[in-house]
């Protein structure tokens, strides 16, 4: 079965094509990242220009990377929810007319469900159950995962995702728009323990993330660096503290969340999961816990049509169908998914 997948829902425009249920033959992705810097962040009306402009070519260059025409496909996963609406509906109004002069099936995913099953895209995939900590710009969450289509929520951000988090302290930086790869490149040659910034951990029981505490406080701390005259901290040990702290929490509710639903695999997904130190962390504490760690190689963990593809391969194969009459949903809770 040959599968089309499109995710507009942010700041890319992405479409990749897989086949026999995880075999990619192809994933592009246009970034938007350019378009945005100079905002320090995204504009959602913007983006959703952009992807029009762009989604045609996109889906085009999937199919020739994949050595394919759009005759041989067999059905087209979209991305719905959540995300920006303008976003959303280029992806969604794309596939309903590809799907409709093809006469082929269409189904609208949950992009969430695109990163907790990336996993699956490689070669070495966990069994279940799991725990998938999906971590992003926009979602910072832990999922029980029994199945495919069976997703537990166990904790999730209160506030700030942590990639905004690392998006809000490169703009304070005036390193600009995306932060998370500038922030990890120069954290590297950054002391982690010259500063301490705070944790939340919200109780010794809770599986929820909170990040605007830690925003506001490295915020207020570089506003005092500044005015100080930059002296004694550096900015790289000011962005590895920050790491630090992010990781710090993002892996021990991580391991938490393994260890309470007693699972032995744990995979860490979304555009955070890029972080090798975020990586490493978590692999290592999972192995000293006797756990086995997964996670997408960085080009799977970003946003990209190929997981979308994945997801709606399960979804279409169990014979799954959306009417032309579907939306796009800007708030998209797990729990709302169709069942499988
Ligand atoms: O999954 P994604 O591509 O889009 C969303 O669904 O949000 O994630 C983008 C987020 C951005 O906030 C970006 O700063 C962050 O992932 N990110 C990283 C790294 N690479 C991307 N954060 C930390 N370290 C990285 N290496
Ligand atoms: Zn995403």
């Amino acid at each position: 079965m040959m599968i089309l997948g499109i995710d507009t829902s942010c700041d890319d425009t992405s479409a990749g094509v897989i086949t026999d249920g995880s075999r990619i033959l192809s994933s592009v992705v246009h970034s938007q990242v350019q378009l945005h810097h100079p905002y320090g962040g995204v504009v959602p009306e913007l983006a959703s220009r952009e992807h029009l402009g762009k989604i045609n070519t996109v889906v085009h260059q999937a199919l020739d990377k994949a050595g394919i025409t759009r005759k041989a496909l067999d059905g087209i996963a979209v991305t719905v929810g959540p995300g920006l609406i303008g976003s959303l509906l280029v992806g969604l109004y794309f596939a309903k007319a590809f799907s409709y002069v093809l006469k082929i099936p269409y189904v609208g995913i949950n992009h969430l469900e695109g990163h907790i099953l990336s996993v699956f895209l490689e070669e070495r995939t966990p069994p279940f159950p799991f725990v998938v900590l999906t971590v992003s710009g926009g979602h910072t969450t832990l999922y029980h995962v029994e199945g495919i289509g069976r997703y537990t929520p166990l904790g999730q951000t209160l506030d700030d995702a942590a990639g905004e988090a690392f998006d809000k302290v490169a703009k304070v930086l005036g390193l600009g728009y995306p932060g998370g790869v500038v922030i990890e490149n120069l954290a590297r040659s950054g002391n982690k323990d010259r500063i301490r910034f705070p944790r939340a951990h919200l109780g010794p029981d809770s599986l929820d993330f909170s990040f605007s505490g830690l925003k506001t406080a490295v915020a207020l701390y570089v506003k005092k660096w500044q005015q100080n005259g930059r002296k004694e901290v550096s900015m790289a040990d000011i962005a590895a503290s920050f790491q630090e702290a992010v990781i710090d929490v993002l892996a021990e509710k991580t391991i938490a969340a393994a260890e309470r639903t007693k699972v032995r695999s744990i995979v860490v997904a979304g555009g955070v999961a890029c972080n090798q130190a975020l990586r490493d962390r978590v692999k290592d504490l999972a192995s000293q816990c006797g756990m086995a760690f997964y996670t997408p190689r960085p080009a799977y963990c970003t946003d990209n049509g190929a997981m979308i593809a994945l997801a709606g391969y399960h979804r279409i194969s169990r014979g799954e169908r959306a009417e032309l009459s579907l939306d796009v949903k800007s708030r998209y809770p797990i729990e709302d998914i169709p069942i499988l």
